[in-house]
């Protein structure tokens, strides 16, 4: 008789319902490849379809009582797309400690907890699996893990939320309709059930962190990386943008400085027009990984929507499959993570966007140019296209590189200046 590793499924939403399609186009290959069947035999979930049996395996049993599925006796493998901390926190846990494999996707529990997590899963023997939970389709999990272990990471980068760069990308080309683009975004299922988490940053910060964490063997916090949205950037910073010769992109980066402390952030930054980056577009995510060694490689595709995350989550079935529903690779690797050693502000050096929107008068330049000086911060660039008879009126300073110590010192000065309709706005500039 056949093997067959027996999966129990956490939610049925975008992810879930793709990866069901995908487990019955593809499982008559991989069960001649594994020698094993892949089964469906039991569906949570807390809001199971109208139609119950639209899409769901057809021989699984449904319920919307997600614990008994994180811990039936006749699954092996529990998949968790649920998404979030709670309930998925505690199923994942009730699944490990039973001595289940656990497949998730879900880079917020696995940034919050994932080295409690991680302890269970190796006190147990058991798999916890979880490539789908950074980027969707590119298994940038495993290439760090694995493929770079003979080198020495130094910095990783990149796209890594489609909801962001899609919405960037689609208002680069229309120049306007924030809420438009992100409404189709959702649409075509690449936004988190809520899109704060996307557009606000934490979506991607979740998965710097699980970069960072296995590029660097360091427990980093969530809150230590500094995460900023794309929700403040307006019609304006497109036009200024495209006259520097850039565009914006939402980028994740986790840098580890020469003593070992680690930079982090998720914000936006405007990219060279001719970079590698500004040619990721709509939904697809690029991460870069810059090793000791090697020098830099490039892994880009689509980082959200069903069907390629559901590729990751499947992938990570097979690898346990091949493992005979064994422990498979240790999440973290086998070592306790180091402590996290942060590098602040003053660490952080770049060329910056300023861009005001103030209530026309004489001496406004004057007064933000004054403040500058005594920071020692030193003007490269002003932009102002004639936006006369406007109330309010947008322009742009560029700034030469400016430690973010120094530059947050000025902007602290800056925006108490007494004209500002809106916060000033300040983005890097990478090449
Ligand atoms: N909402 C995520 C994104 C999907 O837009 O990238 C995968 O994490």
């Amino acid at each position: 008789m056949r093997a067959t590793l027996r999966l129990g499924l956490l939610g049925f939403g975008t992810v879930g319902k793709a990866l069901v399609r995908l487990v019955e186009a593809e499982s008559p290959r991989l069960s001649r490849q594994l020698g094993v069947d892949l089964r469906f035999v039991a569906v949570a979930s807390r809001a199971l379809p109208r139609k119950p049996t639209d899409g769901l395996p057809p021989d699984a049993r449904v319920t919307e009582d997600l614990l008994s599925v994180a811990t039936a006796s006749d699954v092996d493998v529990v998949v968790e797309l649920l998404g979030g901390l709670d309930p998925a926190g505690p199923l994942v846990v009730a699944a490990l400690g039973a001595g289940k494999g656990v497949v998730t996707a879900n880079k917020a529990l696995l940034a919050a907890r994932g080295t409690e997590l991680a302890r269970i899963a190796r006190d147990q023997g058991a798999a916890l699996s979880f490539e789908a939970a950074v980027a969707g389709g590119i298994p940038i999990l495993r290439a760090i893990r694995e493929s770079f272990a003979g080198d020495r990471i130094d910095t990783v980068s990149g796209i890594l939320n489609g909801t962001c760069n899609f919405v960037l990308t689609g208002m680069a080309r229309t120049e306007g309709g924030y809420g438009g683009v992100l409404a189709e975004a959702q649409a075509l299922g690449y936004a988190e059930a809520d899109p704060a988490a996307d557009v606000e940053g934490t979506d991607a910060a979740c998965k710097l962190a699980l970069l960072a964490r296995l590029a660097f063997g360091q427990e980093v916090p969530l809150e230590a990386v500094r995460t900023e949205g794309i929700t403040r950037l307006q019609p304006v910073d497109f036009v200024y943008a495209g006259m520097l010769g850039r565009t914006p992109r939402q980028l994740g980066i986790a840098r580890r400085l020469a003593d070992g402390r680690l930079l982090l952030s998720v914000r936006t930054h405007l990219v060279s027009n001719d970079s590698m980056l500004a040619s990721v577009e709509g939904p697809f995510n690029a991460v870069q990984v810059s090793t000791a060694r090697g020098g830099d490689f490039v892994f880009s595709g689509r980082g959200a929507g069903g069907e390629p995350t559901a590729t990751a989550v499947l992938a990570d079935i097979v690898e346990i499959a091949r493992r005979d529903g064994g422990s498979g690779v240790p999440p973290f690797g086998t070592e306790a993570p180091a402590p996290f050693a942060p590098a602040g502000p003053a660490d952080s050096v770049a060329p910056f966007y300023l861009r005001f929107v103030v209530r026309d008068r004489p001496g406004i330049l004057a007064e933000l140019a004054s403040v500058l000086a005594r920071h020692d911060v030193n003007v490269d660039a002003v932009f102002q296209a004639p936006w006369s008879g406007k109330s309010a009126l947008p322009f742009v300073v560029t700034l030469e590189p400016v430690d973010e110590e120094r530059l947050g010192r000025a902007l602290v000065e800056l925006a108490a200046l007494p004209f500002h309709v809106e916060a000033p706005l300040a983005l890097p500039m990478t090449p």
